[in-house]
């Protein structure tokens, strides 16, 4: 699609005179901007009264980004509905679990289940296709923005209610799926059934995990519809929306990125150094493997000052420079951020921007230059035409919401079962070991990989659990960490011992899970904590014991050989550093290495048949690498190791 890098964010011109936009277009032009996002949040300046448009801005601004020879991705503004609509509809206002309806005066106060949110998004989303479909500055579609909303009240059980009643047909049905007999929750009649709101003590898990499929597919219908309409308006301009990573657990990222032309990505790492690299780097793998190893976005990053409920992080500019060549290493098209000019006022008004409150003679804005500039000579790293694969990885961990909503359920054994914190650790410990990753969902195909890791995968259906036995029968390594396989995709325990559902390809069983408060030692050495298992070995043998406490002598890592593949489990939470150490030895045998690491990165990023290696040192100390081929930004050849000092980055051609 692309044939330079894109680069710029998001642009909200309503906020500003014309004589401002006049500006704007000059420091754009001066930081090599060719692509801002415009229309988020517009609603109230485009439709000011219900069916009453106000184009004509629009016009304007998107006139003069075209003759300055900038492209837009053009949002529809649905994400904040405008305060009329809200008086209009209140039955489409968003209720909490609490029961409390909110009211205007922040975004995303919409209901999704409600016609007549819908109704109004349609209706803007047709306007905006027709009149802008073939707009020469259009170069993408975003659909709303980071949809997350999930509702409950009245609106949201009637749609729930049809939800159910498709899936289980009648109620006899999910009165056994959800087990209803436990504390007399048998239900009679559909209309004693209700989305989870706040009860009086635990929910029912089936019916919560229901209720986030429900709740998901509910978004994803809301943006199918407009990507329908714009699909259907303009022809040939991919449509996306951006997810927020990673941290978001609303949706199911898998069936968007399904729905959309293109995936596209928020990212706001929230730990300063190499630990915010290790976040960019989960984030860009995770897109890159949610776009099925095809090329993706970023759609939002910060500039400086990142945004966290205590303190904002600062970042610097060359931590903003590789950061984006990180995203951009692993497939994103260019680097946008949120947002370009920092607002008078407003809910967010000292969120970083590309041309700060300080204006045009600051460091943040020459790290606006200074990273056009650089992005402007990467055009190769463009990929013109069909786009291609990006990498080739050996190594998969298996990343699925269920998952994430399972182990977020009240009543578990251990109220801080960390789905999101387990997958982020095993990511990290590869990161930093210099192994390239890839995400997977449980309904594709494992085959292609080396290595399978599964953490924390609490429900797995049979088809699932099958799956991932032939993978191992045929030669497949699969390291699988603790209570993964303990329900089907019900949330209802498998019999015969917790991790039922993979017991026999991990030759174990479960009798009891313990968990720990405090540290734990094993008898190679490592420490855990939080979490421990009673198992019983079925075929699998000892890799390394509990040592002490009450499971002293007993099993907590074992391997176990099933048909031509080997099967480890992991029964507790190893500290960061035994973590890595058990996956590179299971990498080894599998004679996977790592490149660099310990926050020296090497990238390698496919674009058509053409190869490059992207290095990037995110420590105070200068590093070596060994890379082959040109250097894009300076023309040298490297044939070997080339040593990067602290804080830099090298681009380099095969
Ligand atoms: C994103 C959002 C932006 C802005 C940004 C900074 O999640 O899409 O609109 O709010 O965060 O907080």
């Amino acid at each position: 699609m692309a044939s330079e890098l894109l680069y710029g964010g998001d642009y909200n011109p309503e906020q500003y005179s014309p004589a401002v936009w006049a500006e704007d277009v000059r420091l754009m032009k001066a930081a090599r901007v060719n692509t801002v996002t415009v229309g988020v949040f517009a609603w109230s300046s485009l439709e000011p009264n219900e069916g009453v448009f106000t184009f004509d801005w629009l016009d304007d601004v998107l006139d003069l980004l075209h003759v300055n020879g900038i492209g837009v991705i053009l949002a529809t503004p649905t994400a904040s509905p405008p305060p009329w609509f809200s008086l209009a509809h209140p039955e489409a206002l968003p209720v909490t679990a609490d029961g409390v309806r909110l009211l205007h005066g922040s975004r995303d106060t919409y209901n999704p289940a409600a016609e007549a949110y819908r109704h109004a998004a349609r209706r803007i989303a047709t306007e905006m296709g027709r009149r802008y479909g073939t707009h020469p500055a259009l170069r993408m579609w975003h659909v709303h923005n980071e949809y997350g909303t999930v509702s409950f009240g009245p609106v949201v059980d009637a749609e729930f209610r049809l939800w159910l009643e498709r899936k289980y047909g009648a109620l006899p049905r999910l009165n056994d799926v959800w087990n209803t007999a436990f504390w007399s929750q048998r239900y009679g009649r559909w209309a004693e059934v209700f989305a989870p709101q706040a009860t009086q003590y635990l929910g029912n898990p089936a019916q919560l995990l229901d209720f986030r499929r429900f709740a998901a597919e509910l978004l994803l219908t809301a943006f199918a519809e407009q990507a329908d309409i714009l699909r259907s308006l303009s022809s040939g301009i991919p449509v996306t929306t951006n997810f927020m990573l990673p941290t978001w657990l609303h949706y199911d990222q898998w069936a968007f990125a399904e729905a959309e032309d293109l995936v596209s990505i928020d990212d706001y790492p929230s730990e300063p150094g190499v630990d915010g690299h290790a976040q960019a780097a989960f984030s860009g793998d995770l897109a890159r493997s949610l776009a099925g190893n095809r090329p993706w976005l970023l759609m939002e990053q910060a500039t400086n000052l990142i945004y966290r409920s205590d303190a904002m992080l600062v970042r610097s500019t060359q931590d903003m420079i590789r950061s984006s060549l990180q995203y951009i290493a692993r497939g994103s098209l260019g680097a946008l951020f949120f947002q370009w000019r920092a607002p008078r006022t407003g809910a967010e008004v000292f969120h970083s921007s590309m041309v700060p409150h300080s204006g045009e003679d600051t460091d943040q804005f020459r790290g606006t230059v200074q990273l056009g500039e650089l992005l402007a000579g990467l055009s190769e790293l463009a990929p013109e035409g069909p786009p291609g694969p990006v990498a080739e990885n050996r190594v998969a961990i298996l990343w699925y919401p269920e998952a994430w909503w399972a182990a977020d359920t009240r009543g578990l054994p251990r109220a801080d079962l960390d789905y999101s914190g387990l997958v982020h650790q095993v990511h990290r410990a590869l990161w930093l070991a210099g192994v390239g990753v890839d995400f997977i969902h449980p309904d594709q195909d494992l085959t292609g990989y080396d290595v399978v890791l599964l953490p924390l995968a609490i429900p797995l259906s049979d088809t699932q659990a099958g799956a991932v036995e032939d993978y191992v029968g045929s030669g497949g390594r699969l390291v699988a960490w603790y209570f993964s396989g303990t329900t089907d995709e019900n949330f209802s325990v498998v019999p015969a011992g917790y991790g039922g559902q993979l017991a026999r390809v991990l030759g174990i069983r479960v009798q009891m899970v313990h968990p720990v408060d405090g540290v734990l030692t094993l008898t190679d050495g490592s420490t855990a904590g939080r979490w421990s298992e009673h198992l019983d070995l079925r075929g699998a043998e000892t890799v390394a014991g509990y040592s002490g406490g009450t499971l002293d002598g007993k099993p907590a890592l074992t391997r176990h050989s099933f048909g031509r593949g080997t099967a480890h489990y992991v029964s507790t939470h190893l500290d960061d550093d035994a973590l890595r150490g058990h996956l590179v030895a299971v990498l080894a045998d599998a004679g996977i290495s790592g490149r660099a690491g310990d926050g020296l990165e090497v990238i390698d990023r496919r674009v058509g048949d053409t190869r490059f290696s992207i290095a990037l040192n995110h420590t105070d100390a200068p590093g070596t690498v060994a890379v082959y081929g040109t250097d894009l930004v300076t023309g040298h050849s490297h044939a070997g190791p080339a040593v990067i000092p602290a804080g830099g980055y090298l681009i380099v051609r095969a």
